[in-house]
């Protein structure tokens, strides 16, 4: 098994976590995927605006934890952390609660959610025709960064599946979603659909948030609570692997890599065929998504420096492997090793960073094309395909503000002209 995926099990456990202060929690995370540098922009939680003008996060203590889970049963909408990146949730079972995270997330209603389920005894509520592979790979992964797209069972309402005939569950390997599924557990018959539908917690299209900072970015005041679980260990969204049609496709590569689900259940998962209309539909699959706000270039490192000694008047920045790049402004590069959890794991959070610095264009140095990486390529190439927006004047303003904390923790990784 990979390293990958012996990161991927362990994200987090245990009720402890949930009575620890914000600082142990985030002290927590670091340990569980060690820094990538010491220069990470990630690490200092900077992010495009300010957030000081919005409603604070609240850490996710056991009053925290109380606080969602009422907000929740009364149909709030409550932003969470789990192990892959910071969810928007609304209990599955409120038909209006569930629609307010479209409306708030800009989202078309034909993009089905995700179901978050207490554990996977509570997979026959959901679904039908479950296939063993399916099981094996539950019980192998799950609480973890795994989604499986299975068979709806009857009455499962179509504003979670989009109107079609499966539905994505996930149980996540974190104590937040897990205590608040298991305070909404109360009074259990034993047949109660019990679940949080929570996509990522981003506006449509933009990059998903990875700490609570991310999110109050993105959403301002929109959901009534943003738990703060600190940073997200896994650091890009779970892998989506679809059984409704017998033989898995992997409809969203993650940390869980086909090789090491082909070296679980014996069969090497498909990819998607784009060609075939009546596919499950998974709106982290456009060409175009989890895009920044720069425009977003992949390339070879020599590619790279012959880009950067080019460029004329825009605010270049770089996302690189290895540390020998020509001079830019300080913050504006981001040095990463290259090992796929560490770079996931960083990766949206950089991505952020390099974005609030005022970057007109990230080039990104290609990463290894090894199955390990395939979670991250995939982000990366569906950055790249889209087009960026023009941010608005008054934003600009606010990014170069923020220049200056990027710049304090990025300046070791200023370097001189090889
Ligand atoms: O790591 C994750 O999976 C995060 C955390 C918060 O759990 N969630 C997440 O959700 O990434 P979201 O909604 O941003 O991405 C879920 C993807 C979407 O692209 C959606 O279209 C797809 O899963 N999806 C959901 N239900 C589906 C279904 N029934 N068939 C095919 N795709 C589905
Ligand atoms: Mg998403």
């Amino acid at each position: 098994m990979s390293e990958q995926n012996e990161q991927g099990t362990t994200a987090a456990g245990g009720d402890a976590l949930v009575e620890q202060d914000h600082a142990a929690r985030a002290a927590e995370a670091a340990e569980a995927t060690p820094p990538v540098t010491s220069a990470t922009p990630a690490a200092t939680g900077a992010v495009p605006v300010a957030v000081e003008k919005y409603r604070p996060a609240v850490v996710a203590d056991a009053d925290g934890i109380a606080q969602a889970v009422q907000l929740l049963m009364q149909g709030g909408v409550v932003a969470f952390p789990t192990e892959t990146v910071y969810g928007l949730g609304a209990d599955a079972a409120n038909a209006e609660a569930v629609a307010r995270i479209f409306k708030i997330k800009k989202r078309p209603q034909t993009h089905p959610l995700i179901v978050h389920i207490p554990d996977a005894s509570h997979l026959e509520r959901w679904a039908v025709d479950i296939p063993d592979t399916a099981r094996r790979l539950v019980g192998r992964y799950w609480p973890g960064p795994l989604t499986l797209v299975l068979r709806r069972a009857e009455g499962v309402s179509d504003l979670l599946t989009g109107g079609q005939d499966t539905i994505a569950l996930r149980v996540a390997a974190h104590p937040v979603p897990e205590a608040l599924l298991k305070a909404m557990s109360g009074g259990d018959d034993g047949q109660r659909r019990i679940g949080i539908a929570a996509p990522s917690a981003n506006r449509f299209g933009r990059i998903s948030p990875t700490t609570a900072a991310h999110v109050i970015a993105d959403l301002g005041n929109d959901a009534d609570l943003v738990l703060d679980g600190g940073a997200c260990e896994v650091g890009i969204e779970s892998t989506i692997v679809d059984f409704s049609r017998g033989e898995p496709v992997i409809l969203r590569p993650g940390r869980i890599s086909a090789q090491d689900i082909a070296a679980l259940i014996g069969v090497e998962p498909g990819v998607p065929d784009a060609a075939d209309v009546t596919a499950p539909r998974v709106s982290g699959s456009l060409a175009a998504h989890y895009a920044p706000r720069a425009k977003l270039r992949m390339m070879k490192r020599t590619a790279m420096i012959d880009a950067l000694s080019a460029h004329k008047g825009q605010r270049i920045a770089a996302l690189a492997l290895e540390v020998n790049m020509p001079r830019l402004a300080p913050g504006l590069v981001v040095v990463v090793p290259a090992v796929a959890s560490r770079y996931a794991h960083t990766l949206y959070a950089n991505l952020r960073a390099l974005d609030a610095a005022g970057a007109d264009i990230i080039l990104v140095e290609t990463p290894p094309g090894s199955p390990a990486w395939a979670g991250v390529h995939d982000r990366l190439s569906r950055a790249a395909a889209a087009t960026p927006d023009k941010p608005p004047k008054v934003e600009k303003a606010e990014k170069v503000e923020k220049v200056e904390q990027v710049e304090q923790v990025d300046k070791v990784d200023e370097v001189e002209n090889p």
